[in-house]
């Protein structure tokens, strides 16, 4: 099987959305990594909420992150699978937190237009078709000196990151995807990676996408090597 794509990939998710939540809680730090990354925008906690873009949101645990990191911040979160969608809408969530589908690739198209003061992507941007055209899909709704953080399984260079990778997905992932039904996601989980970016790779993607200051920077435990944060703004001066 080869990774999965489209709106064979958004179906991926429909099926899985009522399980998620219990996937990704049996992750060991899943929840903790995201907190982390969004707490790597820098986002200030207090004062006039920053508009916030949360993209390829799934069933809100991301927008929880970005939250965590800064109460304040109105959230948008974007997503092209109704069925993930509809579960993070159902969260109880505070005011200025709204959630829209779109795809990644044409998001002013699809009226999500900020401008925005800070972007929050995890375990997306290895799911789309052409990274590149979502990245400049991506700048065009950022304001000039936005901030991103991309959260994304990126390996490092070492065999050892591949061996792991796989170790991982073929001891636990996959069984517990095939358990609940979902087979499919979870072989494209584990292929997906493995056909993406490494982290150098990626960092060198998003400073050819236009932004700048990309900063990789590693998450602790089991996925130190397996999972970066990257780190960056867009071109021009924040307001
Ligand atoms: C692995 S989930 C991550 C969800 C959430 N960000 C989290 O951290 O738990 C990836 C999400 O990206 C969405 N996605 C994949 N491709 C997309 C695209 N081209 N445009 C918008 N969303 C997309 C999927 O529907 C899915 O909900």
């Amino acid at each position: 099987m080869s990774v999965l794509r489209h709106d064979a990939l958004s179906a991926a998710f429909d099926h899985a959305a009522t399980r998620y939540d219990l996937m990704v809680a049996a992750s060991p730090g899943y929840h903790g990594h995201l907190r982390r990354s969004a707490r790597r925008l820098g986002l200030p906690d207090e004062g006039r909420g920053a508009h916030v873009l949360d993209l390829g949101c799934g069933t809100g645990a991301s927008t929880a992150a970005v939250l965590a990191a800064a109460r304040r911040a109105r959230v948008t979160g974007v997503d092209a699978s109704p069925g993930m969608l509809e579960r993070a809408a159902a969260k109880d969530w505070p005011p200025g937190v709204d959630f829209t589908r779109a795809c990644a690739d044409r998001l002013a198209d699809a009226g999500v237009h900020g401008p925005f003061d800070a972007v929050f992507a995890a375990y997306l941007l290895r799911n789309v078709p052409d990274p590149d055209r979502t990245l400049a899909s991506v700048r065009e709704v950022m304001a000039p000196g936005a901030r991103i953080a991309v959260h994304e399984y990126t390996l490092g260079g070492r065999r050892v990151d591949r061996a792991l990778w796989t170790a991982v997905c073929k001891s636990v992932i996959m069984p517990l995807g095939r358990v609940g039904g979902d087979a499919g996601l979870y072989e494209h989980l584990w292929r997906s990676v493995l056909d993406f970016d490494t982290a150098g790779a990626f960092a060198a993607r998003m400073r050819r996408a236009g932004f700048v200051d990309v900063r990789v920077l590693p998450l602790p435990g089991w996925q130190w090597g397996i999972t970066h944060t990257f780190v960056a703004r867009a071109p021009g001066a924040a307001a």
